[in-house]
């Protein structure tokens, strides 16, 4: 029996009573009970229903009424029913005394995607897949706080749960939209944009590695075998991406785990959904490389002032053993000012050579065997180059910069084997190929109404990176400086070759130590970090659905194979997709990611990740499984590349109108009862927040001063980084410090780790007499009120009063370790924060007066500026949208 037989049946059945009693139906609709009663009581099933009907019936029930409501793309049809019990009423006379029981019920409006039309296996796939929470209405311009009191964890795809138990981890892969749409129409008519984000090659604490002769993968479509797939019996697999019928290789039915035969579903590659292959001679164009590191450095005049080759030259001693690799990692140094200076390290001599290369136009190896040399074996020598290298350019009077010819020759020098380059530059290069003008006119920073050089100035460095990324090559830059250096060109050298780019604006040795500590950090990590060499990443979907655009630091090799000559743990990807067939007949499609590289210890291995969704058929189900974050992470990636095509203005118009055109058609679509205010399905609550935040993100603002460079670094690291690292740049948390308790706490290791709840973003949610902690991602800023809790002063920051706290306490970027439990507490808790990531934040302490005050409140994003609308006004923008 359908719903709505069952309902008609319902409704006949009442209605064959005697009128009468009807006006008690009428009123008590009237005072209806508040919505939130319909959806509490929504798991209410059919069988109780039926229950209900027989017992009223028996006891001679006179009327129901019944009232239905649209709301958040359902029907949700309540039913208010009253019990009229003959014989007491006759033996009053009166009609009055009725004893009435009210309920809801929740029949879904789109009733396609019911139980009789799954598979047994997918009936969980049903109606209570659909979180009702996801869907409550929210009312933006009413509810104020919307941000939950801790992390926002993604939505959770509507799986059967078997399937979602094995499912890979977000924070390796997720998607948009957890549910995909049947089709490309449905698809535009939700206005959300549908692409995956990657955390690929992620540092993983458990990590299934297979060893096989064999790697089973779909024959027609080169999938490899996954939790996804369906096995039609013991010999036979179906491949869930192009459903071809595969055999089962002999050597699958033995399994290695539980050692036993016979078993080929209990194989690692069908239980785990993120699992590495050690791969045969096949993935193998060439033996696997070596381990082979290069690093290019600035010792010009400006280089030296700065003081970095000290901390470069000092990480590295510290660091050379830590470095992955096995007995053949290579290492080779070239320094550059106007000319370019080589190191012959070879082993016999008595000390490094230094070889000058003055020729920059035509630029030439001068002895090519013995740039690069062995490590193990020559680990002396690269320790005196290390020690001696600072004081060698001390006096130079050098001012020009050949970074042009520096890379050529590295790119030489490392043509044979692939590798990786580490490029230091603290100046626009100016002198010979590829050398740059500055373009930036601080004068213009505020007031022009379009940010001008946002493209590269010269093809060179793209064209050296795709050089490079033909030979395997990748090149990482370190931009220290205190001028323009040209970021938008120089950083098309690591884009194009899958490298990185570290950034520290006004590096200065004694001036800045804050950005020296980071530097110190950041490089250690570098160092150290695993690496992956001559890589690709092939992602592939299921039949219908297709990848078109990508996001991150790579070449597109082909249409989905892109090139990575090194791959590290904290690179993150972004890919558009499309639908390009109707996905009718299907209820999960799946993705899947492959990453070939080459690790330090010269194995071939393969990473598999694969992800597998619900499809959907209806735009209330879409919106439900819409992830905010991500579909914020992908927008931001995608308004980076439209800034640089179009203009900055037209890509923040893009993201206005992605809110805007949202909400929209949930409002018209999803919406049946109108009501005033600017609706959110609750899963979306936080999408005009996080726009409003990208368009006051360093990236992408307008008015205040910002910086040529900064603006692309931020670009940069918006098509780069992890998502969860995006999301703290784009939306910072912040925290009140001053009051922590051990009320609950996180307890990890024996450390208890206090939670205090996120606060919205507003200088109202600031107190004179807190201290508040906001969590920037690479920055995180201590404010301290004036009238600051002493207590605080005292315990945590070891200071008798508010005048005490250091200016800028920029030089001591850790607090005091004082024995005191405020201070284990804060101190545990900033820890927590910053092991969350594999960089280092640096923490500023920010007094009212300090001059970061500025910076601090520029994450204010909810208030209002100069220049741009505070968040409640933005929502007023927004909700004349829509209502239009
Ligand atoms: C692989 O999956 C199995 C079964 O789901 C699970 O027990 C095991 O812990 C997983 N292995 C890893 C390393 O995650
Ligand atoms: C934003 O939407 C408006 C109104 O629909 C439209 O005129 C404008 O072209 C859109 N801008 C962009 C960049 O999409
Ligand atoms: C952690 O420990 C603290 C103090 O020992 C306690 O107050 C807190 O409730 C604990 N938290 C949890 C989640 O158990
Ligand atoms: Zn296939």
């Amino acid at each position: 029996m359908s719903n709505k037989t069952f309902l008609s049946g319902l409704i006949s059945c009442f209605f064959s009573s005697p009128v009468g009693i009807f006006l008690f139906g009428q009123k008590a609709i009237n005072s209806a009970e508040p919505r939130s009663a319909c959806d509490t009581s929504g798991s209410m099933s059919s069988e109780t229903w039926v229950n209900f009907l027989y017992w009223g019936k028996y006891r001679n029930t006179r009327c129901c009424s019944l009232s239905l409501f649209r709301s958040m793309g359902r029907v949700l049809t309540e039913i208010l029913i009253w019990f009229k019990w003959l014989l007491l009423t006759r033996r009053q006379g009166s009609l009055v005394r009725c004893c009435f029981i009210h309920c809801a019920v929740l029949f879904p409006a789109q009733t396609s995607a019911g139980p009789a039309q799954l598979s047994p296996s997918l009936a969980g796939l049903s109606l209570q897949s659909q979180t009702p929470e996801a869907l409550r209405v929210v009312n933006l311009l009413q509810e104020r706080n919307l941000l939950p009191p801790g992390p926002i964890s993604p939505p959770t795809p509507c799986l059967p749960q078997d399937l979602q138990k094995i499912n890979c981890h977000p924070e390796v892969f997720r998607s948009t939209l957890t549910s995909i749409p049947q089709t490309q129409s449905l698809l535009n008519k939700a206005k959300l944009p549908l692409g995956l984000l990657l955390h690929p090659f992620k540092d993983l604490t458990q990590l299934p590695v297979v060893t096989s002769s064999t790697i089973v993968r779909c024959r027609s479509c080169r999938t490899y075998i996954n939790p996804f797939v369906s096995f039609l019996d013991q010999r036979r697999w179906k491949c869930n991406l192009c459903y071809r019928v595969n055999d089962v290789p002999e050597e699958f039915m033995y399994n290695p785990v539980s050692r036993s035969y016979g078993e080929p579903h209990k194989r690692p590659e069908v239980q785990n959904a993120t699992i590495e292959f050690i791969a045969p001679s096949e993935y193998m164009l060439r033996p696997p490389q070596p381990a082979v590191y290069l690093f290019v450095l600035d010792v010009s005049h400006n280089a030296v002032e700065t003081g970095y080759l000290d901390v470069v030259c000092q990480s590295l001693l510290e660091n050379i053993n830590s470095l992955p690799g096995d007995s053949r990692t290579k290492i080779g140094f070239i320094t550059f000012d106007s000319t370019i200076h080589f190191y012959n390290l070879q082993e016999g001599l008595s000390q490094p050579q230094m070889l000058i290369v003055s020729d920059i136009e035509d630029i030439f190896l001068p002895t090519p065997d013995s740039l690069l040399v062995n490590l193990d074996e020559c680990t002396e020598m690269v320790q005196d180059l290390l020690k001696s290298l600072p004081h060698m350019f001390g006096k130079t009077m050098e001012t020009q910069s050949a970074l042009g010819p520096a890379l050529q020759a590295a790119f030489k020098l490392l043509s044979p084997t692939g590798g990786r380059v580490s490029v230091f530059q603290t100046q626009l290069p100016n002198l010979g190929v590829g050398s740059l003008k500055s373009r930036e006119d601080p004068n213009q920073r505020a007031s022009a109404k379009d940010i001008q050089h946002l493209s590269p100035a010269t093809d060179f460095y793209k064209k050296l990176a795709l050089d490079c990324s033909g030979q395997q090559v990748a090149v990482d830059l370190f931009l220290l400086s205190s001028q323009y250096c040209d970021l938008a060109s120089l950083g098309c050298i690591s884009r194009y070759s899958a490298g990185s780019v570290y950034y520290y604006p006004s590096y200065h040795q004694q001036h800045n130590p804050a950005q020296v500590e980071c530097f110190q950090k950041d490089l250690k990590r570098y160092l150290t970090r695993k690496i992956g060499f001559e890589a690709v990443m092939r992602i592939r979907c299921t039949k219908g659905l297709s990848i078109h655009t990508f996001h991150g630091n790579f070449f597109v090799r082909s249409t989905d194979l892109l090139s990575l000559p090194n791959v590290n743990p904290d690179a993150g990807f972004a890919v558009q997709m499309s639908i390009e067939e109707n996905l009718v007949d299907m209820q999960v499609v799946s993705f899947q990611a492959a990453l070939l590289y080459t690790s330090s210890k010269g194995e071939r291995r393969i990473r598999v990740h694969t992800l597998c969704l619900p499809v959907v058929n209806s735009l209330s189900d879409i919106f439900a499984g819409a992830d905010v974050q991500a579909i914020t992470g992908l927008l931001a990636s995608m308004a980076v590349d439209r800034s640089v095509t179009a203009s900055l203005s037209d890509a923040r118009d893009a993201m206005t109108n992605a809110s805007i055109d949202s909400l929209t058609s949930y409002r018209t679509s999803v919406l049946t009862i109108q009501q005033p205010g600017l609706l959110a399905p609750a899963c979306l609550r936080l999408f005009p927040l996080y726009i409003l935040a990208l368009l006051k993100q360093k990236a992408f603002r307008t008015g205040t001063s910002t910086k040529l460079d900064d603006r692309v670094f931020a670009m940069c690291q918006l098509k780069y980084q992890p998502l969860a690292y995006v999301m703290l740049m784009i939306h910072p948390a912040l925290y009140r410090v001053d009051d922590l308790t051990d009320e609950g706490a996180l307890n990890i290791s024996e450390r208890t780790i206090p939670q205090p709840r996120v606060q919205q973003l507003s200088v109202e949610k600031l107190s004179r007499e807190g201290a508040f902690l906001m969590d920037a991602g690479s920055v995180i800023y201590l404010w301290i009120g004036r009238n600051c809790n002493p207590n605080f002063l005292t315990q945590v920051l070891g200071v008798p009063s508010y005048p005490a706290v250091p200016q800028n306490m920029v030089r001591n970027t850790m607090l005091p370790e004082l024995d005191t439990a405020e201070s284990q507490r804060t101190r545990a808790f900033i820890g927590w924060l910053r092991e969350q990531r594999p960089f280092f934040p640096i923490l500023h302490v920010v007094r009212d007066e300090s001059p970061l005050k500025a910076s601090f409140m520029q994450n204010m994003i909810e208030d209002r500026t100069e220049s741009a609308l505070s968040y409640y006004e933005f929502l007023l923008h927004i909700q004349q949208q829509v209502s239009k």
